[in-house]
C-alpha cells in the first residue's frame, strides 16, 4: 500500500512558520546589534569627551571648561592656537638650557604663585622653563595673567592649556625633549572642596593620572617627575613634628584624600612604568604673587579695607597654629629634589629597572599661632585688625602643622632660612605695590 500523501498544506504552513519565527529572530538579533553598536560607539564618544573636555577641571569657571571644548573642536577641525611653526618655536626656545648639562623641564601650574617662583628661579641659572597652566578662576585670573608676564619676560613661555588634555602633553614632549617635570598643577585649597568636589578629582586625580600616562608610557626617555603633595595628608595624625613616616591614612578634607591618593597613584607609576617621582608635602606656603584665598592675604586685604577678619580657634580652646613656610625656601626645596632626582628606568611602556620614589617634607619648622600672623600684619600695615574670634569648623581644616625636615636635609641640604615676620615683609611690600596701595604700610619703606 502507497503511504498517503503528505498534508502539504499543513507543510506549508509550518515551513511559513518557520521563516516567521526566524524573521523574528533575525529582527532581534539585528536590533539587539544595533543597540549594541549604538551603545559602543556612545562609550566611546563619552570616552573621547571626557578625556578631552575636563568640564570640572577648571574650579568654578565656566569659560575654562568652554575654552577646552573649544580648544577640542579646534585641534580636530581647525587647528588651534598650541599648534604651528610659529608656537613650536616658542616651545623649544623657551625649554633650551643656557647653562652645560642644564635640565629642561615642564613646569605645570607655572601661571600658580608656587609655579610662577619655581620657573623663575630654574630659568635664572640656566634651565629650560616651559609653562603649562589652564588659568582657570578658582581665584582672579588676571593675576594668573600678571604672573605669566612676568615669566614672559623672563623668557618663559606658558601654554595655556590643561593637564587633562593628553594630545597636547604628547605634542609638548614632541616638541622639545624635557629631562624633568616640575607638577605644581592642582586645585588647591581646603574648604573650596565643600562647594566644587569634582574639580580635586578631576586636577588632582584624572589630571595627574593623565600626565602620568603620559609620562610612563608615551615619552621615550621618560622625564624624572617632581610633585606637590601636601603637608594635608597628615590630616588627624597627632605625632609632633610631622615625620614622612607617620600615618597618612586620616584625610581631614577631600582635598587631603585626593593628594594622598596621589602618592599612593606615584607608587603605582613608579612600579609598573619605572617612573622616577619625588612628592613634596608642602607647609602652608606664603611669599608675594601669593593666593589670595590664603588666610594671610585675604586678612592683608581686609585689614587694609577696615573689614573684620575672621581668626579661628580650636575647637578644645587650643591655638590654631600653622608651619608658615616662604615662598623662597620651598622653591630651594623643589630645585633641590629636582638636582637629585634619578633617571626613570622604563621606556615603550616597560619597566627596565627600579627606579626612585621620593617623598619630602618642605616646612619651617616653626609653628606660629595665627594671631601671631594677624599681629605681624597689623604692624606691617600699620592698622588694627579687627577680629571676630570663631571656633574652627570641622569641614577639613586641622588646627596644627608642624614639619619634621630632617629627610630632606640630609638628601639635598634643605634649610629653611626666612622667619615669618621677615617673609611677611616681603609679602606685604609685594602686595602694596601690586595693588597700588599708598596706605600706611611700613614695610614699604623698609630695605630689603
Ligand atoms: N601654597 C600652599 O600653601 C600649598 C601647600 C601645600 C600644597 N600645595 C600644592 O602646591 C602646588 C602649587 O600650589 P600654589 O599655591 O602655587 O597654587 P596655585 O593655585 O596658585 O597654582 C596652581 C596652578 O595650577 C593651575 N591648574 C589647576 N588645575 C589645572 C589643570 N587641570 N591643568 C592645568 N593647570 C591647572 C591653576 O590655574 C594655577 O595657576 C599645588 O599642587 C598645591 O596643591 C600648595
Ligand atoms: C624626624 O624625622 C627623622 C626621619 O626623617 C627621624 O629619624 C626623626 O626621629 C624625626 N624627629 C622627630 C623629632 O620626630
Amino acid at each position: 500500500m502507497a503511504p498517503p500523501p503528505p498534508d502539504t498544506s499543513k507543510i506549508d504552513r509550518y515551513n511559513s512558520y518557520i521563516r516567521r519565527v526566524n524573521t523574528a529572530k533575525i529582527m532581534a538579533a539585528s536590533s539587539k546589534l544595533l543597540f549594541r553598536a549604538t551603545l559602543l560607539t556612545t562609550l566611546v564618544l563619552i570616552l573621547i569627551f571626557t578625556l578631552n573636555y575636563p568640564p570640572l577641571g577648571a574650579g568654578r569657571s565656566h569659560s575654562s571648561s568652554s575654552s577646552s571644548h573649544r580648544s577640542l573642536i579646534s585641534t580636530t577641525l581647525y587647528g588651534d592656537e598650541n599648534s604651528g611653526a610659529a608656537w613650536e618655536k616658542q616651545v623649544r626656545n623657551s625649554a633650551a638650557p643656557r647653562r652645560s648639562r642644564g635640565m629642561s623641564v615642564l613646569v605645570t601650574g607655572a601661571a600658580g604663585f608656587v609655579g610662577t617662583h619655581c620657573s623663575l628661579a630654574l630659568k635664572k641659572r640656566g634651565d629650560g622653563v616651559v609653562g603649562l597652566d589652564n588659568f582657570n578662576s578658582y581665584y582672579d585670573p588676571s593675576l594668573k595673567r600678571d604672573r605669566q608676564g612676568l615669566l614672559a619676560r623672563h623668557e618663559i613661555f606658558v601654554v595655556d592649556g590643561d593637564i587633562n588634555d593628553g594630545p597636547l602633553l604628547v605634542k609638548l614632549f614632541d616638541v622639545a625633549a624635557f629631562t624633568h617635570v616640575l607638577h605644581l598643577a592642582a586645585q588647591a585649597g581646603v574648604r573650596y572642596a565643600m562647594k566644587n568636589p569634582q574639580s580635586y578629582v578631576a586636577s588632582n586625580i584624572a589630571g595627574l593620572v593623565n600626565l602620568f600616562e603620559v609620562a610612563g608610557k608615551l615619552v621615550n626617555p621618560q622625564p624624572a617627575i617632581v610633585w606637590a603633595s601636601s603637608s594635608s595628608v597628615y590630616g588627624l595624625n597627632t605625632e609632633n613634628p610631622f615625620s614622612e613616616a607617620d600615618r597618612t591614612d586620616q584625610p581631614a578634607s577631600l582635598y587631603a584624600a585626593t593628594k594622598k591618593a596621589g602618592e599612593e597613584i606615584a607608587h603605582t607609576y613608579n612600579h609598573i612604568y619605572g617612573l622616577s617621582i619625588t612628592g613634596l608635602r608642602f607647609f602652608t606656603v606664603y611669599g608675594p604673587w601669593g593666593r589670595p584665598d590664603m588666610a594671610y592675604f585675604s586678612f592683608t586685604k581686609d585689614i587694609l579695607n577696615g573689614k573684620p577678619i575672621t581668626v579661628f580657634q580650636g575647637q578644645d580652646g587650643v591655638e590654631v597654629a600653622r608651619d608658615f613656610t616662604f615662598v623662597d625656601d620651598v622653591v630651594k626645596g623643589c630645585l633641590g629634589a629636582l638636582d637629585t632626582a634619578e633617571r626613570s628606568t622604563g621606556s615603550g611602556g616597560k619597566k627596565r629597572g627600579p627606579a626612585q620614589l621620593r617623598v619630602y617634607n618642605l616646612g619651617n619648622t616653626s609653628p606660629v599661632p595665627v594671631t601671631r600672623l594677624v599681629s605681624i600684619l597689623e604692624g606691617l600695615l600699620g592698622v588694627k585688625a579687627k577680629k571676630n574670634v570663631v571656633k574652627m569648623p570641622r569641614n577639613g581644616d586641622v588646627p596644627f602643622t608642624h614639619a619634621n625636615v630632617t629627610l630632606a636635609a640630609h638628601d639635598f641640604g634643605y634649610r629653611p632660612t626666612t622667619d615669618l615676620s621677615a617673609g611677611l615683609r616681603k609679602f606685604v611690600k609685594w602686595y602694596v605695590g601690586y595693588y597700588g596701595i599708598k596706605a600706611p604700610a611700613k614695610a614699604g619703606g623698609s630695605k630689603q
